[in-house]
This record gives structure tokens, sequence and C-alpha cells, in this order.
């Protein structure tokens, strides 16, 4: 019995080391330590042995039951672990390999239009000057030659905080601001900035931005006006097409509003430009002398240009943007939107 211990226990060793799946494990344990099994066969023949043999050969025998079974529950562990490791080497994540695209963050439309056109005018010579942008009405209309009860003070929808304080409804008010606070000449500046005016449609709303430009010097006239915006105009839209048509601003003397030719249609008549093949970029003019006198500039020979435009305007001009509302509208496919344009930081199309 003794020789018949020692070939199950190395029958058995051999077949723990061919194992390849948890069944076969299974079967293992029946052959070995089921009801009818190799082992518990061993114990039923121990009736058969004197007390002596009884004692040596019982605890052989049960010294096999344990090997039998602290092996199987071992190969178990062993072998569960063995599986665990092939799955997780299969869901190994690999560190080198390139990130999926990801979305980015950008500046908005707006924003890049107007560090655009700042930009572009402070190589022109220009600084640029604040205001606030809740302003007084002697800064907003009077000292721009809007005085009280005058109808030009309606057309603006105006928001009033607390008379006589309101949101500024342009950025012409900087111009006095900043010819009190800097009196040398020549003065230079622009103003770029938030304005505020009762308004939402389609081409307005009620929050946008303006970009105010003021020259004042010695002997200032129409045709520094005329050359210096025709250059600006032409710098952003690379064309010749800048037209000065007569208008009205109380501010300015003569006054001209600003139009160049469809970047559409290239002046063919399209429903942007409602067929004219012109679009009106600013506004412009000489500015009133009495703006300048309420600005603290006495000396008669000295006069001043001055012009105003919109952002959102050109933003949508370079951009493509047919819709004024879109701009405020946070749609990703705007926000990430690449203005077709030569000086425009290059926004990741594929973002
Ligand atoms: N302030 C005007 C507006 O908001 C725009 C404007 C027109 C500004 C002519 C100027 C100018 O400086 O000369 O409608």
């Amino acid at each position: 019995m003794l020789q018949e211990i020692g070939t199950i226990q190395t029958s058995f060793d051999t077949d723990l080391k061919s194992i390849s799946s948890v069944q076969d494990l299974e079967g293992i344990k029946s052959k070995y330590l089921g009801k009818t099994g190799l082992i518990p066969q061993l114990y039923k023949q121990l009736g058969r042995l004197s007390p002596e043999e009884k004692k040596e050969i019982g605890s052989k025998l049960n010294d096999l039951r344990h090997k039998a079974q602290t092996g199987l529950s071992e190969a178990l562990i062993a072998f569960e672990e063995k599986i665990f490791l092939e799955k997780s080497r299969k869901n190994m994540v690999d560190m080198t390999l390139p990130l999926p695209k990801a979305a980015y963050g950008g500046r908005h439309p707006i924003t890049q239009t107007m560090e655009y056109l700042i930009e572009l005018l402070a190589q022109m010579g220009f600084d640029v000057g604040e205001g606030p942008e809740l302003e007084h009405e002697d800064f907003n209309f009077t000292y721009l030659n809007i005085p009280e009860h005058h109808p030009a003070r309606d057309d603006h929808d105006t928001f009033y905080i607390q008379k006589p304080w309101l949101l500024r409804t342009h950025t012409s008010p900087v111009q006095i601001h900043y010819m009190k606070k800097y009196t040398e000449l020549p003065i230079q500046m622009i103003a770029p900035g938030r304005v505020y005016r009762a308004d939402d449609d389609a081409t307005h709303s009620p929050m946008f931005h303006q970009i105010e430009g003021l020259w004042v010097d010695k002997g200032i006239h129409f045709g520094h006006l005329k050359a210096m915006i025709k250059a600006f105009l032409q710098e952003i839209f690379e064309m010749d097409q800048v037209r000065f048509r007569p208008s009205f601003f109380p501010f300015t003397e003569p006054s001209a509003e600003v139009d160049i030719g469809c970047v559409f249609c290239n002046g063919r008549g399209c429903r942007v430009c409602k067929q004219t093949g012109w679009l009106e970029v600013m506004g412009s003019g000489l500015v009133h002398p009495k703006v300048l006198q309420y600005g603290g500039v006495e000396d008669p020979a000295v006069s001043g240009l001055a012009f105003g435009l919109g952002v959102e305007r050109l933003t949508m001009l370079l951009f493509r943007i047919p819709d004024m509302r879109m701009l405020f509208d946070n749609d990703p496919r705007v926000l990430t939107k690449a203005a077709r344009h030569r000086h425009f930081p290059h926004i990741r199309e594929d973002a």
C-alpha cells in the first residue's frame, strides 16, 4: 500500500502540472479526492490492516490527502492569477500612443477681431484710451454736441441706469475723456470697448463692441482722414474699393460713412449687400469744433479726425458669419470657425 501511495502521489503531481483549464482542475479533484476517487479508495482499504500498519499508513494517507488538497487549491489560485494577468495585459494602456483629438478652446471671434484691429491701429501710431461703461450723459451726449432734447438722443435707445448715469451708447465719449487727460499734441488715440443699446435683432445686439479713433493735431484735414482710413481698410480687406458717403453725426463736420466693396460678392451685388455691391463698415468725420472745445482744445489752428467702427460687423465679414446673434449664442461651430484672413492666428479646423 505504501507503494501505491507513492505512485498516486507521483501521478497526482504529473497531472497537476499538465492542467490548462479550470475544468482540468475539477477533473483532477474528482479523480483523486472525489467520492470514488483514488485516495478515498485507499482509505477504504485501511480496515484490512493491523493497528500498527493502520497508524503508519493512515498518517501517510493523511499526508497524501492533505498534499492533494493544498496542491489543488494552490493550483487554482495560480491558475486564476495567470488568467487575470493575461486579461489585464490585453487591456493594458500603451502610454506612448498618441492621444485622440481633443476639442480645444479658443479666443472668441470678436476678441480675435478686436485684438487684430488694435494691433493694426497701434502700428499706425494710435494709443489705446479707456473710458467707463457706466457713463455720465454729458460725456455720452452733451460734450459730443448732442444737447438735451436734441432728437439724436432718441436715436440711441439708451439704457438709463439712474439719470444722469447711463450705459454708454458708443465709444465716442472716450474722445472727451482722452482730450481732457492728455493735452499734448498730437493726440492719436483709439478706444476699443463695450457699448449698449436697447436693440436686439439679426443685425443688432443690446451689447456690442466699437473701436473709436481720434487724431488731433495742427492742420488735420479731410485728406488725412481719407488716406488713413483707406490704408486701414485696404490692409484688412486687401481691396481697393473704399468709398466715402456724405452723412451726418452731431460730433463731426463734415461727416462721412465709409463703405467697402462687398466681400461676399466682390461688388457684383448679393443678398448681404442688398444688391448694392457695397457694405457700410464705419462712421467718420472731422471733429466738430464744439467737441474740441469741450475736450479743452482751444487753439483754432488745431483740428481733428475721428472714426467709429462696429467690431461685430467686421467680425461677421472676416469670419463670414451671417447673423449677429450667432456671435453671442456660444455654438462651438461658430466659436471654432477660422477667419478667412491671412493675419488671423490659425485655429485648428479639426478641433
Ligand atoms: N459714435 C457713432 C455711433 O456709435 C460712430 C461714429 C461715427 C464715431 C462717426 C465717430 C465718428 O468718431 O466720427 O454711431
